[in-house]
């Protein structure tokens, strides 16, 4: 089964709990809450009061996606706040082992974030340590950016990779994901789709949710 990870980023600001709401009630597999720090993004967004009180209102897990200069000292907040599942950039991460270790010791799922150019490579010696790993198919900042289609191949060729290694790691997409390309990236080998604009941009989020996942899972 591709998983449903509507993404809050895109919701309206002045009605968080809605879409919080609208999320669980259409069975999300998991809430992405994408948190930027105005430095290693060109944006600002959410921080950990937020997910604090979207972990009061919702049992679903919860995907922190980090997107700051040196994750290391926020990772403890974000924990502490309720996260379930915490991303940091492979492009931000000082130490990488010290710092996926850090999330994984206190009992949360670690990701790494490639951007669209990163190489896959710069996953090699770190992969097998990794609970997930999220691809980027746009330059993260904003939502509402169009997906940039190199990502199939490089979505293929991960899958591809973990396999042989035989290692079980779902691999998460984010930006762009529509209903149209929802079915592409499900048979390219994609575990978990993000989607923003797509879901709260649309009339009725919750629909929207289920045919997401009805055009991934044919
Ligand atoms: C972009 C964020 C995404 C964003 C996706 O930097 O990481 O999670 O919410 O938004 P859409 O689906 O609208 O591209
Ligand atoms: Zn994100």
């Amino acid at each position: 089964m591709v998983r449903i990870a509507p993404s809050l980023l895109a919701a309206d600001a002045a009605r968080i709990e809605t879409a919080v709401d609208q999320a669980a009630a259409a069975g999300a597999d998991l809430l992405h809450i994408d948190i930027m720090d105005g430095q290693f993004v060109p944006n600002l967004s959410f921080g950990p009061g937020l997910v604090a009180a979207v972990r009061r209102r919702t049992t679903l897990p919860l995907d922190v996606h980090l997107m700051v200069r040196r994750p290391a000292s926020f990772i403890p907040l974000f924990g502490e706040a309720g996260a379930d599942w915490i991303s940091i950039h492979l492009e931000a991460a000082a130490h990488l082992h010290r710092e996926i270790g850090l999330i994984k010791s206190l009992g949360k799922k670690a990701g790494l974030v490639l951007n669209p150019a990163t190489p896959l490579a710069g996953l090699e010696d770190i992969l097998p340590d990794l609970d997930y790993v999220l691809l980027m198919s746009v330059n993260p900042g904003f939502g509402g950016q169009a997906f940039i289609p190199a990502t199939h191949l490089r979505i293929k060729r991960l899958k591809e990779w973990i396999r042989r290694l035989r290692l079980d790691i779902p691999v998460e997409v984010d930006g762009g994901v529509t209903l149209e390309n929802a079915a592409a990236l499900a048979r390219d080998g994609v575990d978990i789709l993000v989607a923003g604009c797509s879901i709260f941009g649309a009339p009725d989020p919750v629909a929207a949710i289920g045919r997401m996942r009805e055009a991934a899972n044919p």
